[in-house]
């Protein structure tokens, strides 16, 4: 029997070349006065940024335009937001990669309300949003965070008393995402790897999961079908192999889905604990730390073959796999070796290139969730997945 389970509400969503010329009319359908937020990389750089503008101006829309540089921060929000109440913005638009989105995200849910964003967010802040946003629309430039199809917005302060904490309600899922894998083309290689490593770790966290549901199980097997089909492509041939980029959107809208729903693992754990003490890339913690800490999942469980995450593990590695083999075991190990492959091949940095230390470990082990993850590790074995990657 199938156990029970809930899927809330997703985004309109336009997915496919050339959509982006939708956005115009869809802007329009909601108002006239828009904000919109762009990477830092001016908008002129980005592709099709020169002609999203015109497209918007040639509907007489009234444009603002504010940048995200980083993985936002409260202030960063607070000081947009300060900028726009009661300016009448009827739509914020976001183009960019997962900060910008987030922000974006924030930035809608925040100008009708009071007060700074760190008095909204969980775990930091003691008031409850009331869900009151101004309609907002995601168009991602990068396929990783899936922000685009999720209800919250990631926030993050680094240093001593940091913390990577979210802001969440059902209404912040965006009214639509336009995903047109075209602008995609021109994300750098690097930013290509790590995001899409992001997405590969979301799909198998929320795959394996304790919290996982049909569903979820559905589209995230798809996703990391399209994973192993288009990751290494979208990374060595992105500027001209759009099949590979339209895969590599498919798979991270899917894994925002899942996530959304089924909840993250370990390798998103060590995200939010690292990601605030420490200011590296999301997509490069988990671009790092997934093979490590799924070696270790494998080897916990690995007496333990009728649990449904090992079950699941098993269907992963053999979609993953490139020989035929005869047993279970050895398609696992084939995984855990692939996954280091991978994470080479893709060229993520390893975590002392951002200044971590040895010495981190034991604080970061201590402040580490597993999350949703389907076994524990101890803290040797967290230790240790930190350990290879420095
Ligand atoms: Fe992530």
């Amino acid at each position: 029997m199938i156990d029970s389970f809930q899927f809330s509400s997703l985004p309109e969503i336009m997915f496919g070349k050339g959509k982006r010329n939708a956005l115009p009319a869809a802007v329009t359908a909601i108002g006239n006065k828009v904000l919109l937020l762009t990477g830092s990389s001016s908008i002129h750089n980005l592709g099709h940024g020169e002609e999203i503008i015109l497209g918007l101006k040639k509907a007489n829309v009234e444009l603002c335009h504010e940048v995200i540089a980083h993985e936002p921060s409260p202030s960063v929000v607070d000081q947009i937001v300060k900028k726009h109440r009661g300016d009448g913005v009827q739509v914020v638009v976001a183009v960019g990669g997962g900060s910008v989105m987030d922000a974006g995200k924030a930035i809608s849910a925040m100008i009708p309300v009071e007060g700074s964003i760190r008095q909204y967010l969980e775990g930091v802040g003691e008031k409850e949003h009331p869900g009151t946003k101004i309609p907002f629309i995601a168009m991602p430039t990068t396929s990783g965070t899936g922000s685009e199809m999720t209800k919250n917005a990631v926030i993050s302060e680094v240093g001593e008393q940091g913390f990577k904490k979210s802001l969440r309600h059902r209404n912040f899922v965006p009214e639509l995402a336009i995903i047109d894998p075209e602008m995609m083309l021109s994300c750098p290689a690097r930013l290509t790897a790590s995001s899409g490593m992001d997405a590969f770790t979301q799909l198998l966290e929320s795959y394996v999961s304790t919290r996982a549901n049909p569903m979820t199980d559905a589209l995230a097997l798809q996703g990391l079908k399209q994973i192993k089909k288009y990751l290494l492509r979208a990374f060595l041939e992105g500027e001209q192999n759009l099949e590979a980029r339209s895969g590599m959107a498919l798979a991270a809208m899917f894994s925002g889905i899942t996530l959304a729903h089924a909840g993250l693992g370990l390798v998103h754990g060590f995200a939010s604990s690292l990601g605030g003490f420490h200011d590296i890339p999301h997509g490069v913690v988990c671009g790092s730390l997934m093979a490590p800490v799924f070696a270790h999942t494998i080897d916990n469980l690995i007496d333990q073959p009728d649990d449904p995450a090992m079950q699941k593990l098993i269907i992963v590695s053999k979609v993953f796999a490139d020989f035929k083999y005869k047993k279970e075991v050895e398609y696992l190990q084939a995984f855990k070796e692939k996954l280091i492959h991978i994470t080479n091949l893709l060229e993520i940095p390893r975590l002392s290139e951002f200044g971590f230390k040895e010495e981190f470990i034991s604080k970061i082990v201590e402040n580490t969730s597993h999350k949703s993850h389907p076994v524990i590790l101890t803290e040797e074995q967290m230790s240790d997945a930190l350990k290879r990657r420095i």
